[in-house]
């Protein structure tokens, strides 16, 4: 309905602009109407859905004339299905954004025309003007050309796939104003194979998604109807990716059973008219699993056998089939190590049954033992990778891929890139980078992950001499290999904005946008995502632009220092601080921080030898004191406290001071979010002001318990005084308390002096308050509390007997008891306290969750 309102708004603007209205009758009056509508009219509200292809009109007149030459026919050469999807978009795109319904015709009329067709077609419809061919299958070529007394926009490629990301580089330059009139240039995606990973299970939920469940899959079936699958498709196409595969690495073997073929053939369906090919992840022991062999050992005939005829028939059903994920030998998964074979055999015959076809194997290298032992400095995850594969290298077949996480450890916050994708000179390699913000923020905290990925793809491994970056490696440029790619762990789902958060989407945008074309920068793209997403208000382009490009380096700065990884709970949900989990396990995220020194010893003479698996220049680099960089030193270097950083700080006044920095950039967001209101409609304003807000006061408990633990740890207190002191805190366990009590936290480092308060009777409210012994006048008053996924508790806060605020705790925070993922900020602004006011706050349990709290901060408003 919103909608319809807005497109007859949008109508009678153009009506008021390019002539009298014709409704009426009286146009003075009409005109005098239509003003006040658009000075009244709020902007229409949008949850999401629609992402960077809201096709939004575009209301600037001196922007619409730009589009004024634009023919009015759009002709669809030849009969291929993606094409026709292109013709259908374009009219689509340019009805929202001109607000005009462009002719759609087969083949060239008498007038002017876009004309979208391959190489082929456009030369035999039009064969004077003139075409250089040398594309790759996935480029296109736009150009605005003269003929026959008319005028042409031709989007043109050597294939199908190509004339549809043709078209939506035109749609995108026509909502970002640039006019498309003399066009005349050509673009080649840089790796060819870009994918797409999602990490769905049968049963309808996520493996590491925060976007709602499965899109795919409901009830251990593919799911009825795959409407909002389309639309993925659709968002995939628009920025370049052509592949996607659609369950967990940590694969069920049923979806390889007869049953699914036919829901699998629907979903390939779904994505066929956008030129995305449909994968899956499969189990090494499917043969086994799913096919009843009493072997799954890669080199036994009757496996390969069981191979060729699986693929077979998944080909029969879905021609353009896109192949295989595996991980094997990896957190528990099934390997060739159970037969003392090799990942290059595992990865082969699953291969050669997929050749004949046309499909690829992309074989992860996140293999290592999660079982290492701990108390043996020498011992090092990170070393894993290489270890496994180089030896190997040379011996994939050509259309298997092996898939690189760009870290040597796991997607953390910072990492150095993966030496791996330096070293296989002979074998096809792919860089897996993770959309879904597992180690960052879980798309709860604004991290736009563009710079990170941009710095890695431009990183220069010295693989063959200078001048070898990764976005070239993976590409298979430098070595020569026959294919190579880019894929992205993107785990959307049902929430209606795809990732449970508007503003994660820039990086699924930004993903696609690099995959396609590295060269572009991170500032390029948080430009065209904001300008796409919310439109072409300066103040809020340049607002929006300047947080993302800031908001890697701000998570970082406040959730893991100089590259000792994500200091968070390794072992449960990677979201919340959990600084001592990593150590004494076997899962090899140590940062091996003790009482004197941080940071993981991996130079080759003292340390676990690590760096040595990087080519001579960039080892020596790392190797170094002097020359590894500070944001990495703690990966590469076991150092004390008191070592001087290249910035001059030392390493403990640098963890402090960079999580003190970090939480206040967070609450700048949020004063910054506020200065955009009007500017944006309402529902996404309000979404994204409460995630901002959410993510000031959780960054406010990571700077705490880190800072607190270094402190403890250390002895070595803050020169800036912060670190362990908050005047400003009333702890409420030291509060009057009525039926509340006192527990302890664990870790303590996430409660505010190691302890927190519960109610309890699970059935009956319970109180803590105290006395205000301020100054009188404005403060703010926070409100730190825990908020559980097991249960809705409510809270009520009184100044005396006025009650100032109340809220139900039932967000849905991945804890089940108070800790870092749990404890929440909640902030009353601007109340007048005077001195001996009472405040109280009252706790209301449910379920499991008892009303905890943790502190109050009183602050000047
Ligand atoms: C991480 C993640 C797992 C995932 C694994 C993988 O460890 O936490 O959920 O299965 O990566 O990439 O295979």
């Amino acid at each position: 309905m919103t909608i319809a309102w807005y497109e007859s708004l949008a109508r009678l603007e153009r009506s008021v602009r390019f002539g009298p209205p014709r409704w009426g009758g009286r146009g003075g009056a009409g005109l005098l109407l239509v003003t006040v509508l658009l000075v009244a009219a709020p902007l229409r509200s949008e949850d999401g859905h629609d992402a960077w292809l809201r096709y939004a009109s575009i209301d600037d007149a001196a922007a619409q004339r730009r589009f004024d030459t634009l023919p009015a026919v759009v002709v669809a050469l030849g009969d291929s299905p993606v094409i026709k999807t292109a013709q259908q978009e374009l009219i689509r795109g340019v009805r929202g954004m001109l607000g005009r319904t462009l002719r759609a015709e087969t083949s060239l009329p008498n007038e002017s025309a876009i004309v979208l067709g391959t190489f082929n077609a456009v030369r035999e419809a039009l064969p004077e003007v003139g075409w250089e061919t040398g594309l790759t299958p996935d480029g296109y070529r736009l150009k605005g050309a003269r003929a026959r007394g008319r005028t042409f926009l031709l989007i043109a490629a050597a294939h199908e796939r190509g004339v549809l990301y043709g078209t939506f580089a035109v749609l995108r330059k026509i909502a970002l104003r640039q006019s498309v009139a003399a066009l005349d240039e050509s673009s080649q995606p840089s790796a060819p194979l870009r994918w797409v990973n999602q990490w769905d299970n049968l049963d309808g939920t996520i493996e590491r998604g925060y976007g709602g469940r499965s899109i795919f899959f409901e009830g251990g079936r593919v799911a009825e109807d795959l409407g909002r699958v389309r639309d993925f498709a659709r968002l995939l196409a628009s920025v370049g990716i052509n592949g996607c595969a659609i369950n967990n690495v940590n694969a069920d073997s049923r979806l390889l059973t007869e049953p699914y073929l036919p829901q699998l053939a629907r979903i390939a369906e779904a994505f066929r008219p956008w030129g995305v090919r449909l994968a899956i992840s499969v189990d090494l022991s499917s043969p086994k699993t799913a096919g009843g062999l009493d072997t799954f050992d890669p080199l036994d005939t009757r496996v390969a056998q069981w191979w060729n005829d699986k693929v077979d028939q998944i080909y029969a059903a879905i021609p353009d089939f896109g192949g295989f994920v595996m991980k094997a030998d990896s957190e528990g998964r099934a390997g060739p190590s159970a037969y003392g074979r090799t990942h290059a055999d595992a990865a082969n015959v699953i291969a050669r049954a997929l050749k004949p076809h046309g499909g690829v194997v992309f074989y992860r290298a996140f293999v290592y033992d999660n079982h290492l032992d701990w108390r043996n400095p020498k011992n090092d995850r990170a070393r894993a990778a290489y270890e496994n594969f180089h030896p190997l290298d040379g011996r994939f077949e050509e259309n298997a891929i092996v898939q690189i996480k760009n870290g040597p450890i796991d997607f953390q916050v910072r990492e150095p890139v993966s030496p791996l994708l330096g070293a296989l000179e002979k074998t096809n390699e792919a860089i897996e980078l993770q959309i879904s913000q597992e180690y960052t923020g879980q798309q709860r905290h604004l991290c736009f992950l563009v710079p990170m990925w941009k710095e890695v793809l431009d990183f220069d491994m010295h693989a063959r001499g200078a001048g070898t970056p990764v976005k070239d490696l993976v590409a298979g440029r430098i070595f020569h290999q026959p294919t190579g790619g880019i894929v992205g762990v993107a785990n959307v789902g049902r929430d209606a904005n795809w990732l449970g958060s508007h503003l994660a989407m820039a990086n699924l945008y930004g993903f696609g946008r690099l995959a396609s074309d590295p060269s572009l920068t991170a500032r390029q793209i948080a430009e065209e995502w904001t300008r796409l997403t919310f439109g072409a208000d300066p103040r809020v382009v340049s607002a929006l632009v300047d947080m993302q490009l800031q908001s890697w380096r701000t998570y970082e700065n406040y959730t893991g220092p100089l590259g000792a990884g994500t200091l968070t709970d390794i072992l449960g949900s990677h979201y919340g601080p959990g600084i001592e989990s990593s150590e004494r396990n076997g899962w090899g995220q140590w940062h091996r921080a003790d009482q004197q020194g941080i940071g993981m010893d991996r130079t080759l003479e003292t340390g676990t030898g690590f760096i040595s698996q990087y080519r001579a220049a960039v080892a020596r680099v790392y190797a170094s004191l002097r020359t590894c960089p500070d944001d990495l030193l703690l990966f590469m270097h076991h150092v004390p406290y008191t070592f001087v950083l290249h910035s001059g700080k030392t390493v403990i006044q640098h963890i402090y001071d960079s999580h003190y920095e970090g939480a206040e950039e967070t609450q700048q967001w949020v004063r910054e979010w506020r200065s955009l209101e009007g500017r944006i409609d309402e529902q996404r304003f309000a979404a994204v002001l409460a995630r901002l807000e959410y993510q000031a006061g959780h960054a406010r408990v990571w700077r705490d318990a880190i800072c607190n633990w270094f402190l403890r740890q250390s002895g070595v207190p803050d020169a800036k005084g912060r670190a362990g002191h908050f005047p400003d805190r009333v702890e409420a366990e030291s509060m009057k308390l009525d039926g509340y009590r006192s527990v302890d936290v664990t870790p303590w480092g996430t409660a505010s002096g190691g302890k927190a308060v519960e109610c309890e009777s699970p059935a009956r409210p319970c109180t803590a308050s105290f006395r205000y012994q301020g100054k009188p006048g404005w403060r703010d008053l926070g409100i730190e509390y825990f908020d559980q996924s097991n249960g809705a508790s409510r809270f009520r806060v009184y100044v005396n007997d006025q009650v100032v605020d109340e809220w139900v705790a039932d967000d849905d925070l991945p804890a089940r008891q108070p800790n870092g993922s749990s404890s929440t900020r909640r902030t009353i602004a601007a109340l007048a306290l005077r001195p001996d006011d009472i405040i109280r706050i009252e706790g209301t349990p449910d379920g499991d969750e008892k009303a905890p709290l943790d502190y109050v901060e009183v602050k000047i408003h």
